[in-house]
């Protein structure tokens, strides 16, 4: 029986598995259609590989991955940023394992070439043999191309693609509205935690725009909040919506009063905030400049999926990393206001801690039921991942794009048919 099973999922076509209202189950553990993705996804789409404040300064650099390769943000004597591929050019170790620090070169631990924060090759120990064979100008660390919008960081290595902005889309006007969450001042990473699920990428992917599993799965989360917070999350039934972005990105709305952080700034301080006001108030800090930062601390209120790999979510970025058909490597980045007042970037990261951290009320709740997913996978003769709740109750968008209520699909219809377009774009060229 099982043979039958897998041997029809063999012979399907990619464009059959992946319709518009539901995806094949294969897609989650296929090892072969994993390759395909490190390929022709990870290796050929813009990236995040992190945020600007993640290397602030001369020296300053943090390590990444896209699919399955290592690389280097770094940020050279100029201030300028390069992305590297952490690999040496002698016999291919890795120069840097550290996860982020700072550092004034790259020095591979095996033989010793030693590198410039821009990659390039400055130091060969015992170069006598080298005399006449190679020219250090040669041997640079391989640089991947990076653009930047807002603070975030993405490198591809596929240098025909459209530019970043492009490529966002419809996305950046969110990105833009993320950002305020600084309550006026930059946002600055705060710290990250990462941890490993064993499941297939995707399932996380189609997680940040889905509203439909919070009242559900995060039962223990809502049940850990004050009343007034509760009622705040009790969004399934209210006027929020999931938008399709284009380029697989998607917006799901949940808080619409949230959208905007400094709309609405006269609003009365929520119970849960009143100890963070007055401690801003203590400080000296203007009431308008309170209401601002308390405002901001909320987090906004939508989740926005930039395909393939990086969310920022409510208050926070999730970064993540395929590792093998079935296991997947996720980032939780906090994040806060780099200068703001102590008191609102402390409250921000017990926020963080509340939801997302290890021993948080929402993240190990979601994880469970990744891994349940990735177990149904390998089971069952219905081989189907449903994608259709909402499909026939669509509108359209102010900036005209497919939305659908709340708690809809379209998120996730959306990121699947970037996936096909993706996984089949050279066959449709060839
Ligand atoms: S592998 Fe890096 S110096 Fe030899
Ligand atoms: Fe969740």
């Amino acid at each position: 029986m099982t043979e039958l099973i897998n041997s029809q999922a063999i012979e399907m076509s990619l464009e059959e598995r992946v319709k518009e209202d539901r995806v094949h189950k294969s897609l989650y553990s296929d090892p072969e259609i994993f390759e395909q993705e490190l390929d022709r996804i990870f290796n050929n789409t813009w990236v995040w590989v992190g945020h600007e404040s993640e290397v602030p300064e001369v020296g300053s650099y943090k390590t990444a991955t896209i699919g399955r390769q290592s690389v280097i943000l770094s940020r050279d004597r100029k201030k300028e940023l390069h992305v590297l591929v952490n690999r040496c050019k002698h016999r291919g170790a890795t120069v840097c394992e550290g996860k982020k620090g700072k550092t004034r070169a790259f020095t591979c631990p095996y033989h010793g070439w030693g590198y410039a924060l821009n990659g390039e090759l400055r130091a060969l120990p015992k170069p006598e043999e080298y005399e006449g064979v190679i020219d250090k100008k040669d041997y640079p660390l391989d640089k991947l191309r990076h653009e930047t919008y807002n603070g975030m960081v993405f490198a591809t290595f596929n240098d025909q693609i459209e530019s970043l902005e492009d490529f966002l889309g419809g996305a950046k006007k969110w990105i833009d509205l993320f950002m305020k969450q600084g309550g006026g001042y930059p946002v600055k990473v705060l710290g990250d935690h990462r941890f490993r699920f064993p499941g297939n990428w995707k399932i996380q992917l189609e997680n940040t725009t889905d509203a439909y599993h919070f009242p559900i799965i995060h039962k223990s989360f809502i049940s850990s909040l004050d009343d007034q917070t509760s009622d705040i999350f009790d969004f399934l039934d209210g006027a929020g919506y999931v938008e399709d972005l284009g380029n697989g990105h998607s917006v799901m709305v949940m808080i619409p009063e949230l959208v905007n952080l400094e709309d609405n700034l006269d609003e009365p301080i929520p119970e849960r905030f009143e100890q963070l006001a007055e401690a801003l108030r203590a400080e000296g800090h203007e009431e308008a400049e309170v209401r601002k930062l308390v405002r901001a601390a909320h987090g906004t209120g939508f989740n926005l999926n930039l395909y393939p790999n990086v969310a920022c979510s409510m208050a926070f970025f999730r970064v993540l990393n395929p590792v093998s058909v079935g296991e997947t490597e996720i980032h939780h980045v906090a994040i806060g206001g780099e200068g703001a007042p102590e008191a609102f970037n402390q409250k921000r990261m017990r926020l963080h801690e509340h939801f997302q951290g290890p021993m948080g009320f929402g993240t190990p709740d979601d994880a469970e039921a990744w891994e349940r997913v990735q177990k149904g996978a390998q089971s069952g003769t219905d081989g189907w991942i449903l994608l259709n709740r909402g499909q026939a109750n669509l509108h359209t968008s102010k900036d005209g794009n497919v939305a659908g209520a709340v708690c809809s699909e379209t998120g996730m219809r959306a990121a699947y048919q970037q996936w096909l377009r993706s996984m089949t774009a050279d066959s449709k060229e060839a």
